[in-house]
């Protein structure tokens, strides 16, 4: 009987086909450049053995590899966000008050209509009635968007929202204003009080409700519209009585740097962390504040898309400070109009946009998302899971046919 020295051979192979071995009495080629062990057909040693086990787990690992790696990268692909946004996600479609454009503004019937559309936040716009509740409502006073001049005699010369109670906001009805109707085709809101002035509670409520039905977390950005601390303190409380956390999708807004600062102080205090936004008209109204001071206390700005001085460049140093770019307001109501306009925005790197139509946005949103470029290192994830499979198929396809192993040695 040979000793285990003679009988376990180890043999290199010179090219990358054609080695041979023997295990268990049969013979086996196969492809590789590493050294192999190669034992007589009858005498196959443990070592031999645990060679032929590892190398079988070698060659599972690559099948493994490739199918891995041809499994996720098209995931990857899929996911892969190489927008020139600031963390290369997808822009997010803000409803603009709703849908502005289709029906009355801030109405729970205009946020429903939204997030069906496919909106990825509701907006809501803060004002304080005489009672101290939120409401959704974007002027101080209820002249503009309501009936309230029919029902109601002045107070104190004006129709402010301060000067009336919920109980008396709540018997309003709110008007349709530019484009918007007071329905929309197919659409059958789900509240009975569609169309009158929603508490902050309906709205988060709504965004509960559909986030329960849809399965998609809908987002609310809530917009501080005075700056009052205790409207900072009624928005805050309100969310954290919801139990909103700071994972969830919220952003709070103000055209009032202060307030931003004010309400990042006060929820840092509290333990949360919402994102906030602080707005401005201009982009030299936030450079004159200084885009580093605001990514202080702030996690992007809102610009008007219309104001002077959004340009890419802005874009690029507003990313360049930490802070998320949004444009308001697209209201173009033509697609082909609006799809330019948001695409002009997109390309250049915005992170969000303010939409009153939201089917518009959403539907530019996406034309974006599908023809991104995959990201360098999903570029490489598919070249692995190719390189993979190349190997594989080779590993699989160099088989030769066994020949005698004496043959194999002489090679
Ligand atoms: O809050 C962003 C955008 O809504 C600002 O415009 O006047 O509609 O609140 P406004
Ligand atoms: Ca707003």
């Amino acid at each position: 009987m040979a000793s285990p020295a003679d009988a376990v051979k180890t043999y290199t192979q010179p090219s990358y086909n054609n080695f041979t071995f023997a295990v268990a009495g049969k013979l086996f080629t196969g492809a590789g450049r590493r050294k192999v062990a190669v034992a007589p057909i009858h005498q196959p040693t443990e070592d031999h053995m645990q060679h032929l086990i590892q190398r079988s787990r070698a060659t599972l690992a690559w099948a493994a590899l490739a199918l891995t790696a041809s499994l996720a990268a098209p995931a990857a692909m899929a996911a892969a966000t190489p927008l020139n946004t600031l963390n290369g996600a997808a822009p997010i479609v803000i409803a603009h008050r709703g849908t502005t454009g289709y029906l009355p503004e801030h109405t729970l019937g205009g946020y429903e209509l939204a997030v069906k559309m496919g909106a990825d936040y509701i907006e809501p716009d803060l004002q304080l009635t005489k009672d101290g509740v939120l409401v959704a409502m974007h002027d101080a006073t209820l002249t503009r968007t309501t009936n309230v001049a029919s029902l109601f005699a002045t107070r104190n010369g004006t129709y402010s929202v301060a000067d009336f109670t919920l109980a008396e906001i709540k018997t309003l009805t709110v008007k349709p204003t530019g484009t918007a109707s007071t329905g929309y085709p197919g659409f059958t809101p789900s509240s009975p009080d569609a169309f009158r002035i929603p508490t902050f509670q309906e709205v988060i409520d709504l965004a509960r409700a559909q986030t329960a039905k849809t399965g998609k977390e809908v987002g609310i950005y809530p917009e501080a519209k005075q700056a009052d601390p205790v409207m900072e303190d009624k928005i805050l409380s309100t969310l954290i009585a919801n139990g909103y956390t700071s994972k969830d999708k919220v952003f709070i807004q103000s055209f009032s740097a202060a307030t931003i600062k004010s309400i990042h102080d006060k929820q840092t205090a509290l333990g949360f962390d919402f994102k906030l936004l602080v707005l401005n008209n201009s982009a030299n109204g936030l450079l004159g504040i200084g885009l580093e001071n605001i990514n202080d206390y702030a996690d992007g700005v809102g610009m008007s898309i219309t104001g002077a001085g959004l340009t890419e460049a802005f874009i690029d140093a507003a990313h360049a400070a930490g802070l998320l770019v949004h444009g308001y307001t697209f209201a173009k109501a033509d697609p082909t109009a609006a799809e330019l306009e948001y695409l002009k925005f997109f390309n250049w790197g915005m992170d969000g946009v303010f939409s009153n139509y939201a089917d518009l946005a959403v539907a530019a949103r996406n034309e974006v998302v599908a023809n991104a470029v995959p990201e360098p290192s999903v570029l490489a994830l598919l070249a692995l899971g190719l390189a993979g499979v190349v190997v594989f198929s080779r590993k699989r396809g160099a088989k030769a046919p066994a020949q005698p192993l004496g043959q194999a040695l002489a090679a």
